[in-house]
């Protein structure tokens, strides 16, 4: 083989890289609401099997982005596309028929019932038949299973969420995202309010998806370090925008921070009297 061919191979390889197709890719997206401007022009990639890490401050647009690509709000510019498809997505039911699921910042679980009634809440099992009786022993034997395979332990199914700590709670709002099939899983903010323990709970359970494959995963955080562990690849927002986006081994929570510093000065400095 000359020289040439060889090159040619390797830009091939790279090229297929390139082209993999991505599980979403969001372009120039923009969300208004009125006069506020949430994200303005936001665009993102997300690789299958990939985890990215988003970072900002408070009122960056990171919720606003998430409730995008659940299907929550429609964005009012850009664009968006689904393993490889671009799609419109109208509703958070049809984000789901595509394999997208979400845990919001504010968990949406049913406190006063069971944890196998919660993973299977709005689609409950029936049995067969003309009374469409809820098939309990059905959903306890297969929401057992779900956690087990994900490694979430708790006493029983049973137990109504309430008893629950809050990280087991959030543990059974991912286990029922992730048990719908989802290919693509939102968090936002996972560890909001938790303890070293409950966080490490959940970190565990992120990793171990990851593990077991098929899942791409975008999370919202608010800890430098616990993003840069977990996250192969971190994007920082600011006032509806992508400011810094780079792979977790190849920055640090110093030079994240350096980067915040930096950006706080300068709209400082801009919006001075
Ligand atoms: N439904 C809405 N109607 C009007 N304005 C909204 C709405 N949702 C979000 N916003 C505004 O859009 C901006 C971005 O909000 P968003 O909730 O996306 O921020 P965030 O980065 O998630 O912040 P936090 O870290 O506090 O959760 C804010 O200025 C917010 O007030
Ligand atoms: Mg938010």
């Amino acid at each position: 083989m000359d020289e040439s061919q060889a090159f040619k191979g390797s830009a091939d390889v790279a090229t297929d890289v390139a082209n993999a197709p991505l599980a979403l890719r969001g372009d120039k997206l923009v969300k208004r609401f009125g006069a506020v401007t949430a994200l303005d022009g936001v665009s993102l990639t997300l690789g299958k099997g990939e985890i990215l890490g988003v970072l900002g401050d408070n009122g960056a647009g990171k919720s606003t982005l998430v409730k995008i690509l659940t299907g929550f709000h429609q964005q009012t510019g850009g664009t968006l596309s689904i393993d490889g498809q671009e799609t419109l997505l109208r509703s958070v039911d049809h984000a789901r028929s595509l394999g997208i699921e979400c845990v919001y910042q504010d968990l949406a679980l049913a406190n006063s019932l069971s944890i196998y009634h919660n993973m299977f809440l709005n689609r409950e099992l029936v049995r067969r038949g003309p009374f469409k009786l809820l098939d309990h022993k059905q959903m306890r034997e297969r929401a057992a299973q779900c956690l087990d395979d994900i490694g979430v332990h708790v006493p029983s199914v049973d137990l109504p969420v309430e008893r629950l700590s809050g990280g087991q709670r959030q543990a059974i709002a991912v286990a029922r995202a992730v048990h719908s099939n989802a290919k693509i899983l939102l968090l936002d903010e996972p560890l909001a309010a938790m303890g070293a323990r409950e966080a490490g709970l959940i970190i565990d359970l992120i990793l171990r998806l990851k593990e077991k494959g098929g899942l791409s995963i975008i999370m919202i955080m608010h800890n430098y370090a616990q993003t840069l562990d977990i996250a192969d690849r971190v994007m920082l927002m600011q006032r509806g925008r992508v400011t810094y986006e780079q792979k977790s081994a190849l920055t640090s929570v110093a030079e994240l921070m350096d980067i915040v510093r930096r950006e706080y000065r300068a709209m400082r400095a801009t919006s001075a009297p």
